[in-house]
Parts: C-alpha cells; structure tokens; sequence
C-alpha cells in the first residue's frame, strides 16, 4: 500500500494541498483542538501524507511533526514547506519516547486494514503521548470496504475500510483514552461520498 501512496504521490498533493479551504467543518474542528495544546509542545502528524492538515495547525502555531510509511508522501510535504520536520514511520509503531506528544493527528490514515489492528495503534499512541495529551482523528464512516485500482490515471492497489463510529470510539475508551468529542458528517460535494467521523479524545493522566 505504501508503493501505491508513492506512485501518487505527486498527484494526490496537487489534489489536497488546499482542501481544508473548502472544509469548514474540518477547520473548526481543528482550530478547537489546535487551542488545547500547550505552546510550543509537539505534535505529530501520522500518516500526514502531504501534511495538508498538519500545515492549517502549524499556521496556527502548533509544531508539527508530519509522518508517513510512505517517503514519496513526505518528499511532497516538504514541497510544500521545506521548513517543517518529517519523520518516516508506521502509525503503530512510532520511533519515539514515551510522552514525547501533547498530540497525534491523524486523518484518513486509520483505514487500512482489520479494525481488530486499531486496538495495537491506540495502545502504541497512548504510549507515545503525555498524559492528558490529544488524539485528533478522521475516517471514512460506515460498513465495508472500497477498493481503488487506479488513482489520478495511475495503478495503485488500496482498500479503504469505512469505520464504525462506535467501535473506534470504544477501542480508544479500552487504550487509555476519553473520547470527548464524535461526530460524523455527510460528505461535502466534492469528496469521495462516504459519510465521516471525527473523533477527538484524550489520553488519560495516569501513566497506566
Ligand atoms: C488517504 S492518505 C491521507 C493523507 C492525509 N492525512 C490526508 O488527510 O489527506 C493516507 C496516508 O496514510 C499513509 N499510511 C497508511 N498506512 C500507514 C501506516 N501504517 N503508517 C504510516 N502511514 C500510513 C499513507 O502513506 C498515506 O500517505
């Protein structure tokens, strides 16, 4: 899957450099998180892809970290802001202290694979944050799978896994989490018509 995010790489920055201008939903979502974490404290973007998203936070004086398993998705990060730090990593495995984050981001990257395998990611980010720290997250919502054989004219092999809200919300609450806010909303006109969920939730202040 990472060489299918390579391939398009290019492309899919092209694509999503500036959706959040046309995501009024996202933007107040993420101007709402963007004030609960603490100045200067960073942040990590997980499976930033073009880092988009981790690029509206920083204009808002978050310091993110964008990170992706794909190099072709960070090269293109950097094409949009040379100055921003990147980290290649797997979402669930992350080469990072425990408690280095006051915050993981994570949109569209959690729709991969069995939800079983989210109960790992979320044990892995409850390590990786602070206590009290906040996960920010979005996924396709629903039932069942789509699977794409071709992107912007170019082979790739990717299915996404639609969510069901309250199974993730669940899975976080069994990792250390409090889930303070879920909502999932239609899709706007010009995204791919699946419904979507946002969850925000914080990682409990003990350090169990
Ligand atoms: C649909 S894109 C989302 C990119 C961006 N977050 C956005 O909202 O447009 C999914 C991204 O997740 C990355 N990804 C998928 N599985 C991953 C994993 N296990 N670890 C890190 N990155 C992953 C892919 O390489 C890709 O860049």
């Amino acid at each position: 899957m990472t060489t299918s995010f390579d391939r398009v790489a290019d492309l899919y920055r092209r694509q999503f450099a500036d959706e959040l201008d046309r995501k009024p939903f996202d933007r107040r979502l993420l101007d709402r998180v963007a004030r609960r974490f603490p100045t200067g404290a960073p942040v990590l973007e997980v499976g930033s892809g073009p880092a988009q998203v981790g690029a509206y936070l920083r204009a808002r004086g978050v310091p993110v970290i964008a990170s992706d398993a794909s190099v072709g998705q960070l090269r293109e990060a950097l094409a949009l802001d040379p100055t921003r730090p990147v980290l290649a990593a797997d979402l669930g495995g992350l080469p990072a202290r425990a408690g280095a984050f006051a915050g993981i981001v994570a949109f569209y990257c959690l729709i991969y694979g069995p939800a079983e395998h989210l109960g790992g990611v979320f044990a892995e980010w409850h390590r990786a944050l602070r206590p009290g720290g906040v996960a920010v997250m979005a996924v396709h919502a629903g039932e069942g799978t789509i699977h794409f054989e071709e992107w912007f004219g170019r082979t790739v092999d990717v299915t996404i896994v639609l969510r069901d809200p309250d199974a993730l919300a669940a899975q976080l609450e069994s990792n250390g989490f409090a889930v303070d806010e879920r909502t999932v909303r239609p899709p706007y006109d010009d995204e791919h018509q699946t419904d979507r969920c946002y969850v925000v939730a914080t990682r409990a202040e003990s350090t169990s």
